[in-house]
């Protein structure tokens, strides 16, 4: 398996341990196997999908491992002997940072030697990665097991751009002061470009240390956003320093839960139950911050009190095995095993516990078909980063069914405050009440809270986390800033199967390439006169269209002069206006006067209705009125376009098209399915690409045959084939297409 680095890896992460670990099997035979916790299982798909390097501990002592590929992934092993094991991972990291960071939960012990073998570690692992990088390579290091590594690698390689991520919380400034090492700490991180954190008040606390000991003041200048509070002076350098909300491979979560084969796994894993009325589950490290104690001890409550039927209800609670040589862990395993024993002693009987426990690592395919038997997810730390297993959780629940229960301690609480039922686990009797609530809780209201739980997961996953970071950290190298001639490399991030089907309409005779405006060419923004296009896909049609048998075009619901003056496209690419009323050059349809007489009725009761209602505004068209409410009220919005759509959209002769935040009514017929066959008939296209992403676009998906290829941006059902995240993503998919047409024209492809 052994690889050549030379030349270096272009992007490389770094981080205490590598994705797998080297396990050794009771007959002695070694195996490969996934590493635990939560900063692998977020960024190993994401890495994988960039072909990146890994530099990282293969999770034994004393191992000598030559760097090897795993399926397309560069692995750096770096060796760390018995001693470095027990001092600087089981010492200062897990017994000194672990609980420094965690709130004190346990106190944190202090010890010169573990810090002095944290130093010399950190020293090693810089020193892997200045090795394995390529000049002028990206490299993000990962987590509080190598907060000195940024200072010791920039020291070695000025030309890097580096990124530190910390997963875990930043503690409060009086906690961190307590750190005989503080300064050296907060020194080693400022080595970084950027510094991420998972939640402002991390980001916030440190920039406070910063400057308390190190006299650094934040410039103001570079106060942009809440989750960007700003940047530090350093080195000559200015230091960004930022929150980054962590996330899981939600689609990838969600896939596996729609397979049929984890479905009746789900059943069986039930039945094999007893086949609870409710089911509650907990999943978590093996870890005191987890607070698994504290559910358990819930339950007994509600159990004791009979406010639960231990006939109705059951708990699986798995607990993968972490950190097991440090004694708090050991101390806590063993409160835990006989929590689990008193409760199924006293309230279990022959062949049903109430708690099936797991002392155990399982496969991803048995974790989620586990995520799908649960109806109640109990997710209690009295102290976690972010936590990642409530959103794989909601990532599964694609029925919207399911109850979350989570602290308010977990960083996720910030974002899944919508939907989940928070508690407070120093608070026994609240966390008692509330796993009650989720036990009962009225179908339609646990509905309602996953919708919102969902969405909120299911569009904010750790390819945009990590992207986030990355143009953060080096603008140029984005997704969203590639260069054309860099697509076959960026359009990796592209699913396969959607690649494969632009491969194929790249080598069709005639080409027709036709894009939606908003929120596919141009991001959404709360403004429609600022929605601008991103340049990168503006460039890729403009290509497009100067190649021979190739037509583009873009299908607007917006008017055409808008569209015209916004888009900043040539005039190769063709534009459509009014959802295709108005074609370019020149308006399609000339309106008869009972159509004239009809527009001015709609414009002055729409006048009427709207008034001086804050953030609605109309925009009048040729032979229609668009109605906004992007701009308001989400219930002021909603009561607006129920007042259009009893009232004026009721009239006689009026067409009516609704989308996003938007309601049109037209005094024509047409819609994107017409205009599409239209242009497919002007330029005698042997295959069509359509790109969109709102309720309107439908009308073209619904065109599309044969070759087409049909691509919803967004979230959502949809007639089209394929789905893209954003417009960054269709921006790629559209350098790709180009690139690949280009090849297959110029003959250097068939
Ligand atoms: P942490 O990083 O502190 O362990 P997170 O909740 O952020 O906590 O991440 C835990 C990760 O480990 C999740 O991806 C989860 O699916 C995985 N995991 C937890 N327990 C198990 C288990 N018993 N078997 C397999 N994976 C597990
Ligand atoms: C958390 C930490 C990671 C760590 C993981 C597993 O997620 O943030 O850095 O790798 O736990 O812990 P372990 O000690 O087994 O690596």
């Amino acid at each position: 398996m052994g690889v050549t680095t030379e030349g270096g890896a272009d992007f490389l992460v770094v981080a205490n341990r590598l994705p797998v670990d080297l396990e050794r099997l009771d007959d002695g035979t070694e195996r490969w196997r996934p590493s635990p916790g939560g900063l692998v299982s977020a960024l190993e798909p994401f890495l994988r999908r960039r072909n990146g390097a890994w530099v990282g501990w293969p999770g034994r002592a004393d191992l000598d491992v030559a760097p090897f590929d795993d399926e397309g992934l560069l692995m750096h092993p770096v060796r760390l002997s018995s001693a470095e094991v027990r001092d600087y991972y089981e010492g200062f990291s897990n017994a000194t940072l672990w609980p420094l960071y965690h709130d004190v939960i346990v106190p944190p012990v202090f010890e010169r030697a573990w810090w002095d073998s944290y130093v010399v570690v950190n020293q090693r692992f810089a020193d892997a990665a200045a090795a394995a990088a390529a000049p002028g390579a990206t490299v993000w290091v990962q987590d509080y097991q190598l907060q000195l590594v940024p200072a010791m690698l920039r020291e070695q390689r000025p030309d890097l751009r580096i990124g530190f991520f910390l997963h875990i919380p930043f503690p409060p400034v009086e906690l961190f002061m307590q750190l005989p090492w503080r300064t050296e700490v907060v020194s080693g991180l400022l080595g970084a470009d950027v510094i991420g954190f998972q939640l402002p008040g991390g980001a916030q606390n440190f920039l406070w240390l910063s400057r308390r000991l190190l006299g650094l003041e934040p410039s103001k200048a570079a106060v942009r956003v809440r989750s960007r509070p700003g940047s530090v002076p350093f080195g000559g350098r200015h230091v960004r320093v930022g929150a980054f909300p962590i996330s899981v491979d939600a689609a990838s979560f969600d896939e596996l839960s729609r397979d049929p084969g984890t479905a009746e796994r789900a059943r069986e894993m039930r039945f094999e139950m007893g086949d609870p009325h409710r089911l509650l589950l907990g999943v978590d490290r093996l870890d005191y911050t987890k607070g698994i104690d504290v559910r358990l001890r819930a339950l007994g409550e509600l159990l004791a009190a009979g406010r639960v039927d231990p006939e109705t209800v059951s708990m699986v609670q798995l607990a993968t095995p972490s950190r097991e040589r440090v004694d708090q862990y050991q101390a806590m395993r063993r409160s835990i095993e006989e929590q689990v024993g008193r409760l199924n002693g006293r309230f279990g009987r022959v062949g049903r516990p109430i708690v099936h426990y797991l002392h155990q690592s399982m496969d991803r395919d048995e974790l989620v078909a586990l995520y799908c038997a649960a109806d109640v997810m109990v997710v209690t730390p009295l102290r976690d980063g972010m936590n990642l297993v409530c959103k794989e959780y909601v990532a599964t629940r694609h029925g919207l069914d399911g109850v979350l229960v989570l602290s308010e301690f977990a960083g996720a609480a910030a974002e899944l405050t919508g939907g989940a039922l928070l508690v407070n686990p120093y608070d026994l009797d609240g966390v008692a009440q509330t796993l009650e609530q989720a036990l009962t809780m009225d179908p339609i209201e646990e509905r309602a809270r996953m919708r919102t739980l969902h969405r909120q997961v299911m569009t904010h996953d750790v390819g945009r986390w990590a992207q986030s970071f990355l143009d953060f950290l080096d603008p140029s190298a984005s997704t969203t800033t590639r260069a054309p001639d860099e697509a076959p490399v960026a359009a990796e991030s592209l699913p396969a199967t959607l690649r494969q089907a632009v491969v194929r309409l790249a080598r069709t005779p005639r080409l027709l390439v036709v894009c939606d405006y908003d929120g596919t060419l141009a991001p959404i923004v709360a403004d429609p006169a600022q929605a601008t296009p991103r340049p990168e896909s503006v460039q890729a049609l403009r290509s497009l269209a100067a190649l021979p048998e190739t037509t583009a075009g873009v299908i607007s619901g917006r008017g055409l002069s808008d569209l015209a003056a916004l888009s900043r496209l040539p005039a190769g690419v063709h534009l459509i206006g009014s959802h295709g009323a108005e074609f370019d050059p020149g308006f399609a349809h000339t309106l008869d006067d009972e159509a004239q007489a009809l527009r001015r009725r709609l414009e002055a009761d729409l006048e009427l209705l709207v008034g001086r209602t804050r953030g609605v505004f109309l925009e009048p068209k040729p032979a229609s009125i668009a109605v906004h409410v992007r701009r308001a009220e989400p219930s002021v919005g909603e009561s607006v376009l129920e007042a259009v759509r009893s009232g004026p959209a009721r009239l006689r002769g009026v067409h009516v098209t609704e989308g996003k935040a938007v309601i049109e009514l037209a005094v024509i017929e047409t819609d994107k399915g017409e205009a599409l066959d239209m242009l497919r008939r002007q330029s005698g296209a042997t295959a069509a690409l359509f790109v969109g992403d709102d309720l309107t676009d439908e009308k073209a998906f619904a065109r599309l045959a044969g070759q087409d290829v049909g691509v919803k941006v967004g979230l959502g059902e949809s007639l089209a084939a394929y789905s893209l995240t954003d417009t960054g993503d269709v921006a790629v998919m559209l350098e790709y297409l180009l690139a690949e047409r280009r090849a297959w024209l110029s003959g250097e492809i068939r």
